[in-house]
Formats: structure tokens, sequence, C-alpha cells
């Protein structure tokens, strides 16, 4: 039985996934670090060097090599991930109705996201809270099509680490 988190960047996938698995314990994966050991390369350098495109394939590969191995595991995916290649449907059957989508309001991801864009590709270019909040905006709305079909929702805004990780035992349970 795997637990899959989905969310846009910065809504605190890894760090609840982590909290998460501990509390429960069981296995933690992060796709993004999946795919930097597999492929040797930062997430980074793969879209410098070869593109989103290429990294929408290896992401879509790793993806299902994932769901389909590991068991017990909790699994945080990259903010782009259920949004291409179907993979929203691939996460809903492998997850078997636990995947959920951590909901976090523009405000609060343009203040996580500021200070550390630099290791975001897509982001990296905005150089202001004003341009990174309109770009956030409304790509969080393209995305959130995709989000929505997650099996559950949470909305993280103002919560503390160990509320959102009860949250989801009480949802699951
Ligand atoms: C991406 C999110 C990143 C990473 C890549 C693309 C996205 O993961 O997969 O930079 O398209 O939103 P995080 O959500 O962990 O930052």
């Amino acid at each position: 039985m795997n637990i899959v988190l989905i969310g846009y960047m910065g809504s605190g996938k890894s760090l609840v996934s982590r909290c998460l698995s501990e509390t429960i314990g069981s296995e933690y994966l992060d796709l993004d670090d999946y795919i930097e050991a597999e492929e040797k390369k930062t997430i980074k350098n793969i879209f410098e060097e070869k593109g989103e495109v290429y990294f929408r394939k290896k992401e879509h590969f790793y993806l299902k090599k994932v769901l389909g191995t590991f068991e017990n595991t909790v699994i945080s995916l990259g903010g782009g991930t259920p949004c291409f290649s179907g993979n929203i449907e691939i996460i809903n059957k492998l997850a078997e109705g636990r995947s959920i989508y951590l909901q976090t309001g523009v405000d609060e991801l343009v203040e996580r996201l500021f200070g550390e864009k630099n290791k975001r590709p897509l982001i990296a270019h905005l150089d202001t809270k004003e341009a990174l909040q309109d770009f956030i905006r409304k790509h969080l709305f393209e995305r959130s099509f995709y989000y929505n079909q997650a099996a559950y929702k949470i909305i993280t805004d103002k919560k503390a680490l160990n509320d959102i990780v009860a949250e989801i035992q009480a949802i699951l349970k």
C-alpha cells in the first residue's frame, strides 16, 4: 500500500511525506530525488541540458517504475508530475485511492518559493515577488485541473506539519 502526495512546488510534499512515513513507520521516496540518483544529474541540469520535454519523458518513465515497484512507501511527486502524459490516471490507478493533493494558496507559495526558486527551473527566471505571484496564479489555475483529480485534498495554509500529517492519517484510516 503506497500513499502518493501531489501538489504545487512549495506545497510541502517532501516534508509532509517524510514526516508521515516516520509517523506510520513506512518507507519514504521522493520522485525528484529518485530521478536525480538514477540519471546522475540534478533536475536543474536535466532541464538545462535536455529541456523540459525530455525531463517529462523521464519523469513519466520513473513514475511508472516507482509506483510499480515500491510497496508500503509514502511517495512524494514533483509539482508537475500529475499534469503530463496521463500521469494522474496512472497515479490514481496504482495508488489505489491513496493519492492526496496538498493544496496551498498562492500567497503562501510565493513566500515559500521566492527564496529557493533557483533550484526550480520553471521559476528561476522570475526576479520579483510580483512576477512570481503572477506566474503561480496562472500556473496553479491550469494545474488544479489535474491536482483536483486526486482521491483526497488537504488545505495546508497556516497549518503545522504535525496537524497535516494527522489529517492524512485520519483520512486514510
Ligand atoms: C516541477 C517541480 C519540481 C521538479 C521540477 C518541475 C514542476 O518538483 O519536479 O523542477 O513542474 O512543478 P517540486 O514540486 O518538488 O519542486
